[in-house]
C-alpha cells in the first residue's frame, strides 16, 4: 500500500528562479527564505520518497482564461516547464507516473470529484521552483503527479471543497497497491495581492493563525468563503488553499517538523512548513 510519509507547503514566487540563477542564496535579501529550506532537504535525504504529488495553481502556462478547469491532473510520462515571460532558466524535465495518476483519477471520478485529465501538461513555476528548492541539482530523484487548484480566474473553489479534494485524494494514495512512499507538496500563499488597490497587501497574523491551525485545527481555513479569504490573505493569497488541500490528504494526526516564515519574498508573504504523517 502507498503511503503519504510527510507533506510540504510552500510558497512560490517567480523571483526566487531569478535568486537561484544568480546564486543569491546567501544574500541577505534571499537568505532567511532559502535557510528554511536546509531541514527540509535533510529529512528528504533521510526519507527518499518515490513519489511527490505536486498541488499548486497553474498561472496561465498551462491552462489560459479561455479553459480553467477547477480541478486537474496531470496523466502524462513526462512534464516540461516553459518560459511563462519572467526571464528565469527552465528546468529539466520531471518524469511521471502514469499509473499512479490514472488510479487516482479513477478513484476520484468514482468519488464525485470529476478532474480535466491531462495527458500532456506543461507545469509552471508554481510547480518547478518549488522542486528546485526541494532538490537544488534539479536532478530529480523522485516521480510526479501535478495536481491544479484553479485560484486564477473567479470563480474558484471553495476551502471546504478544497479540504474534500484532499481527502479523497489521501484515500485514493492509500488504496494504490503499490509500495511507494509519497511525499505531498503544496505551493502558493501565503498572503499576497498583485493587483489593485491593495498591491503589496500582506497579512501576517493571518498566515501565523493559518500555518499554526494546520497542526491544531487543520480545516480552520474552511470556516472562510472565497470573498472572506481574499479580504483575509489578498487576492492571490487564496493560493493558500494548496496548502489546505495538502494538509487534508495527510490524515488526522500530523507531526510539524519544521516551519519558516518570512516577509516579504517579492510580494509575497514566504511562509514554509514541513508534516510528517504521525
Ligand atoms: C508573485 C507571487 C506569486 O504567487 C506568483 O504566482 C507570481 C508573483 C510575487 O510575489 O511576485
Ligand atoms: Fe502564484
Amino acid at each position: 500500500m502507498a503511503q503519504i510519509i510527510g507533506g510540504i507547503t510552500t510558497s512560490h514566487v517567480p523571483a526566487i528562479g531569478r535568486a537561484i540563477a544568480k546564486n543569491l542564496q546567501q544574500d541577505p535579501y534571499w537568505k532567511p527564505f532559502f535557510d528554511g529550506f536546509i531541514p527540509i532537504r535533510q529529512w528528504l535525504g533521510d526519507v527518499k520518497p518515490d513519489v511527490v504529488v505536486v498541488l499548486y495553481n497553474d498561472h496561465g502556462l498551462n491552462f489560459f482564461l479561455d479553459k480553467m478547469p477547477t480541478f486537474s491532473i496531470g496523466a502524462a510520462p513526462e512534464y516540461r516547464n516553459a518560459d511563462e515571460g519572467w526571464g528565469i532558466p527552465t528546468v529539466p524535465p520531471f518524469m511521471g507516473d502514469p499509473a499512479l495518476s490514472w488510479h487516482l483519477i479513477e478513484q476520484l471520478v468514482g468519488e464525485e470529484f470529476d478532474l480535466t485529465t491531462c495527458q500532456e501538461m506543461k507545469v509552471d513555476h508554481a510547480f518547478t521552483l518549488p522542486m528546485a528548492l526541494l532538490w537544488p541539482d534539479q536532478n530529480w530523484p523522485v516521480r510526479v503527479v501535478p495536481v491544479c487548484i484553479n485560484t486564477v480566474q473567479a470563480p474558484l473553489p471553495s476551502a471546504t471543497r478544497c479540504w474534500k479534494l484532499g481527502q479523497a485524494l489521501g484515500r485514493a494514495v492509500a488504496s494504490w497497491p503499490g509500495d511507494e512512499k509519497v511525499v505531498v507538496l503544496g505551493t502558493g500563499g501565503l498572503s499576497h495581492q498583485l493587483d489593485g488597490e491593495r498591491a503589496g497587501f500582506i497579512n501576517k497574523d493571518f498566515d501565523l493563525k493559518f500555518m499554526d491551525s494546520l497542526t491544531t485545527d487543520p480545516s480552520w481555513a474552511c470556516q472562510f468563503n472565497t470573498h472572506q479569504l481574499v479580504e483575509q490573505a489578498g487576492t492571490q493569497g487564496v493560493e493558500l488553499l494548496m496548502w489546505l488541500a495538502t494538509r487534508a490528504m495527510q490524515g488526522d494526526e500530523v507531526r510539524k517538523l519544521h516551519s519558516n516564515y518570512h516577509i516579504p519574498i517579492s510580494n509575497t508573504a514566504s511562509g514554509l512548513m514541513l508534516l510528517q504523517a504521525a
